[in-house]
């Protein structure tokens, strides 16, 4: 007989029908009542056993956890909060759990605990629910690019290049450890590795999908990066994935035209298509709030959030009228920045992105055009000659969740900014190439795509939003 998803037996109204389902009990209360989860959505359903008719042996193996199979009758449901249940005819088990082992109790569990035991997390509602909404994300990402014309690109993992200049990468050798080969100089022989060059995980693809948006047009990547920053943060992962789209002939203004369109349609996306999982996260994030002081508390219910995300502008300022508004702020007056801001060029940290969009503009905003010395070397560089046309989207609760900027076509400057931060022209070769055959004004922007889960979900450390977090110290499963 045909399987059913839970999901699918909760919408159905083949009332008196015979019903197939295998899933995970979630409960087993009163000898009779199943709660049974798979996967499909965050509502389980009721299995009612006939247990004055059931082997005793069987009844004592219906325990939280364990894999059943049920064949049975769906019947509109008499108790409360539930439309329909199942008559178990026929229950199987596929798996027995042993409850005294079983680290998951039908109990709330610290997230920090959960963390530890990341391989059975996700059958809880809090990770269920999160990872549902992440997979939509992802769908709702590739959908808006797919629908807008885009062309999807594959940027390599292992690469030779340092596309942002920070110098937080992993390596990558086949030597073994001690035992690489030097050379005269008694440095380590890189000829001799794998690649014959050193290499490393990449940061971003940016550079190469650069090259492929002067050919395709419009492309966007969506992979995984990597960067050994030592930051223990709730917002900093060692391994995340980021989506860079690259488009040729946009400038800055249409770079953040389409950073906010399509941050917007993502959103639109996941609240017409996880209302049950943001409905669950919403309440979750409520009872949190409750936990915390008065003045700590958003006034915002997480649904409401994405609502007015996605239908309100995000405020466009400068970094120099950023950088006044900072100034003058009675946080840095009273000298309650650990940062304080001092002198026109200093980079932003968190606290003063966080005051701007929480505080201060209490909606997500677009700062652009920042201080030359403070940004990467590719971006294009204004007639002021201490401005880049860089743009940085901050969100509430998050911070940073957009990095971008037009860049710079113009073979001549890209080589003498190259030459100011010693980046090795041979290297870049073929990125200058670009700029030699066909040179053109193009944008694109690279989005952190935990940091989007983070705000959509409403959970408030990234390790929860990524099924195996990777951080400083900690690389389990
Ligand atoms: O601002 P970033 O460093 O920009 C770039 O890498 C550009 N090459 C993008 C581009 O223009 N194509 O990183 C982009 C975004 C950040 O805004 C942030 O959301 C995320 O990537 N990000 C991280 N997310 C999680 N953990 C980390 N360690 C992150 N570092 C950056
Ligand atoms: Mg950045």
């Amino acid at each position: 007989m045909k399987r059913s998803s839970v999901k699918e037996l909760l919408h159905s109204d083949k009332f008196l029908q015979e019903v197939h389902v295998k899933g995970w009990v979630r409960t087993f209360r009163s000898n009779r009542f199943i709660a049974l989860n798979d996967g499909s959505t965050i509502n389980n359903i009721q299995c009612v056993v006939d247990f004055e008719n059931t082997d005793e042996e069987l009844l004592k193996r219906i325990t939280t956890s364990a894999a059943v199979s049920i064949t049975g009758t769906l019947v509109e449901s008499e108790g409360k909060g539930q439309s329909v249940e199942v008559k178990v005819t026929k229950l199987e088990i596929l798996g027995d759990s042993n409850p005294d082992e079983y680290p998951i109790q039908p109990k709330k569990h610290s997230l920090e605990f959960l963390r530890e035991n990341a391989h059975l997390r996700i059958r809880t509602n809090t990770f269920s629910a999160v990872m549902r909404v992440r997979s939509a994300l992802s769908f709702g990402v590739h959908k808006y690019f797919q629908e807008n014309g885009f062309n999807y690109v594959n940027t390599p993992i292992i690469t030779g290049s340092d596309a942002e200049g920070a110098g937080e990468m992993f390596h990558v050798s086949n030597f073994e450890t001690n035992k690489a080969p030097l050379n005269e100089e008694g440095n380590i022989d890189y000829t001799k590795d794998f690649f014959g060059k050193e290499t490393n995980l990449t940061v971003s693809g940016q550079l190469e999908a650069e090259t492929y948006a002067m050919a395709l047009g419009k492309v966007y990547t969506f992979g995984p990066t990597f960067r050994a920053e030592n930051s223990n943060t709730t917002r900093h992962l060692a391994e995340f994935w980021m989506i860079e789209p690259e488009v040729a002939f946009n400038d800055l203004d249409a770079n953040m035209d389409l950073s906010e369109d399509f941050i917007k349609s993502v959103l639109g996306y996941v609240l017409e298509n996880c209302k049950d999982d943001l409905e669950f996260l919403d309440n979750r994030l409520r009872q949190e709030e409750k936990s915390k002081p008065q003045a700590e508390r958003s006034d915002m219910g997480l649904i409401e959030k994405l609502n007015f995300v996605a239908e309100n502008n995000f405020k466009r300022v400068s970094y120099t009228e950023a950088f006044d508004i900072l100034r003058n702020c009675k946080p840095n007056k009273k000298k309650k920045f650990q940062f304080p801001i001092t002198e026109w060029g200093v980079d932003l940290q968190s606290e003063h992105e966080r005051y701007l969009v929480e505080k201060h503009f209490k909606c997500p905003v677009i700062l652009f055009d920042y201080p030359a010395t403070i940004k990467a070397f590719y971006m294009r560089l204004n007639d002021d000659g201490k401005t880049v046309r860089a743009m940085d989207v901050l969100f509430p609760g998050i911070g940073e969740m957009v990095g971008g900027s037009q860049r710079e076509e113009r073979l001549d400057v890209l080589k003498s900014k190259m030459a100011e931060l010693n980046i090795d022209e041979e290297e870049l070769w073929w990125y200058l190439d670009t700029r030699k055959f066909g040179t053109a004004v193009h944008s694109g922007f690279g989005l952190g795509f935990e940091r989007l889960v983070l705000f959509t979900t409403g959970m408030s450390n990234i390790r929860d939003v990524i099924p195996f977090p990777r951080t400083p110290q900690n690389a389990e499963f």
